[in-house]
């Protein structure tokens, strides 16, 4: 049986509470829909077709269809919605469902293979798993058709008919569309939505999730917004930067805001440096050709880490409404100061030590003298009471000895007098993969020892929260798109900031005036330089032979 369908399930803190004043930008004109005037946003639920454009690709086929079931399995989209997929391929809608069921997974309750149980539990779990399945997959039908001609979007407009027919008594039904697209396209197909499918009335409304790119620099951002500005409200579109929909990001508010410990010591009194650590065990393998355009800055630095530290160092929002939390992000963005081009790291990697695996140019689909950056480390500097002379160092690479994602924050040394010698506090919010958040601090060694010693307050996730649900980045974004809530996608005026920011850099980077990447061996910690770098930060590593981790025992001390 489907669980009770939880559609009054918030928390007190994630709720979309009342949109207050609608921000201005250049580039949206705000809409006049009850949803800018104080009123709660609706909830996409009942009543509901949701449209995967780019159905046979790849994007939905990992993400979004699973991310959907996820949803579905955990009882947070409403069984009685329709799914329609939407491609250029001649499918069926059975051929659809064929490639959409190898990546529906169980969710960890469901996970026995992880438990104890016996065969007949372990059975039942499988039973109901695979009749979840299939009642998802009967929601999805699908509908080909060029992205650019209207006949396509007819067939559309007659399936949401007869849907409407069935499920509404004639009544128009909310429209979630998911543009699963590159971006070259978000123009045409906007146009077609608006045209044969667009909806906005006391039924029902629109809403468009679109996926990054947005754009390769300031001017084709730009030139985005402005092909989807006047098709859409700036309310009505959602854009994705999943790193967004990762628990621990999410969480950082909470424990900023939340804790007035913490908060208490989050300046530049208190804390040295911050780092941002992004790092991946594979190389660009299969998709080197789409990478060498984009270099590892645009893929993950410009969107998802910028937006890691946005919200790390914005100022506390005024209340929990999505525009307070926005206007804070992009206020801080408007006080980092230009990234210094001269103090940067670039890296590419190169074959591994032991030759198994290949360097980036000997990948097929990438020119033989490319320059492009796999690895970087950048220095940002916010330029305001809270922040000024914090180094803030990102950094990113491909092909790595580990695959973490990590905020460290280290700091300052005790001040002077007893203890100025021992090592620095660093919290350290581990994104992925198995969220932790431990703070490393300094205790006397147990027993009759005088001396101390680095240990931590470990909050790793699995250990104390066991048995929870935590969601995947897209299940949770596309739950806060039905629900009206903007909190955690990015704004037109955020966008255009973050690539202000970083298109003089990526400019620099793609001249003749670039510097040669250091080559770093596939399967290590990057390039040499790194170490010294981040001292040169203010970064001290504190290498105690004592520091033992989970589990401190006197043998060693
Ligand atoms: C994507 C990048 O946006 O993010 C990929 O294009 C990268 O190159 C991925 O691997 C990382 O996401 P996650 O969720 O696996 O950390």
């Amino acid at each position: 049986m489907h669980p009770p369908f939880k559609y009054t399930h918030t928390t007190n803190h994630t709720k979309p509470t009342t949109q207050n004043q609608p921000h201005k930008t250049n580039h949206t004109k705000m809409s006049s829909t009850p949803e800018n005037f104080n009123h709660k946003p609706v909830n996409f639920e009942e009543n509901t077709i949701i449209t995967v454009f780019g159905a046979s690709g790849d994007l939905s086929k990992k993400k979004t269809f699973p991310a959907l079931f996820g949803l579905f399995r955990e009882g947070y989209l409403h069984p009685s919605v329709k799914i329609v997929g939407f491609a250029r391929s001649d499918l069926s809608t059975q051929d659809l469902r064929e490639r959409v069921k190898p990546n529906l997974k169980k969710g960890k309750h469901g996970n026995h293979e992880e438990t104890n149980q016996n065969n007949e539990a372990k059975n039942k779990i499988e039973q109901d798993f695979n009749k979840k399945v299939d009642d998802f997959l009967n929601l999805i039908e699908y509908c080909s058709g060029p992205y650019d001609k209207d006949e396509g979007y007819e067939k559309l407009a007659k399936i949401y008919a007869d849907f409407e027919k069935t499920r509404n008594g004639g009544k128009e039904c909310n429209r979630l569309h998911y543009l699963a697209l590159p971006p070259s396209v978000f123009g045409t197909v906007g146009e077609r939505i608006k045209k044969n499918i667009y909806i906005k009335n006391e039924h029902a409304q629109t809403r468009v999730i679109v996926e990054k790119p947005f754009g390769h620099d300031l001017e084709s951002s730009r030139a985005l917004q402005k092909e989807l500005a006047p098709l859409f409200d700036e309310d009505e579109i959602y854009r994705i930067d999943h790193y967004l929909g990762k628990e621990m990001v999410k969480n950082l508010s909470v424990l900023r805001f939340g804790n007035s410990l913490l908060n208490a010591g989050w300046n530049n009194q208190h804390i040295s440096n911050i780092q941002l650590t992004f790092k991946e065990p594979f190389g660009t393998e299969g998709r080197g050709g789409y990478f060498d355009q984009i270099g590892i800055i645009r893929d993950v630095m410009q969107n998802h880490l910028l937006q890691v530290l946005t919200l790390l160092t914005m100022e506390r929002p005024v209340s929990f409404d999505p525009e307070s939390i926005r206007d804070e992000k992009v206020k801080v963005l408007k006080a980092f100061a230009p990234i210094n081009k001269k103090d940067i790291i670039t890296g590419q990697y190169g074959k591994s030590e032991d030759g198994s695996k290949p360097s980036y140019l000997e990948d097929e689909t990438v020119p033989k003298d490319s320059k492009c950056v796999t690895f970087a480390a950048l220095a940002f500097n916010i330029r305001n009471e809270r922040w000024d002379g914090v180094p803030m160092i990102m950094k990113a690479g491909k092909a790595l000895n580990e695959g973490k994602v990590e905020i460290r924050i280290q700091y300052k040394k005790v001040a002077s007098g007893v203890f100025n010698d021992i090592p620095n506090n660093e919290l350290v919010i581990r994104i992925q993969p198995d969220e932790a958040i431990y703070l490393k601090c300094n205790m006397k060694t147990p027993g009759l020892s005088t001396s101390t010693q680095m240990t931590d307050l470990d909050l790793t996730y699995a250990r104390r929260y066991q048995d929870f649900w935590i969601p995947e980045a897209y299940e949770s974004l596309i739950r806060d798109a039905l629900m009206g809530d903007h909190s955690n996608f990015v704004r037109d005026d955020e966008l255009d900031y973050s690539w202000k920011l970083f298109t003089p850099l990526l400019k620099y980077l793609e001249s003749d005036e670039a510097p040669t990447p250091e080559i770093y061996p596939y399967g290590s910690r990057g390039p040499q330089a790194m170490d010294q770098y981040l001292m040169d930060h203010k970064y001290e590593f504190n290498s105690s032979e004592k520091y033992q981790w989970p589990v401190t025992r006197p043998e060693n001390n």
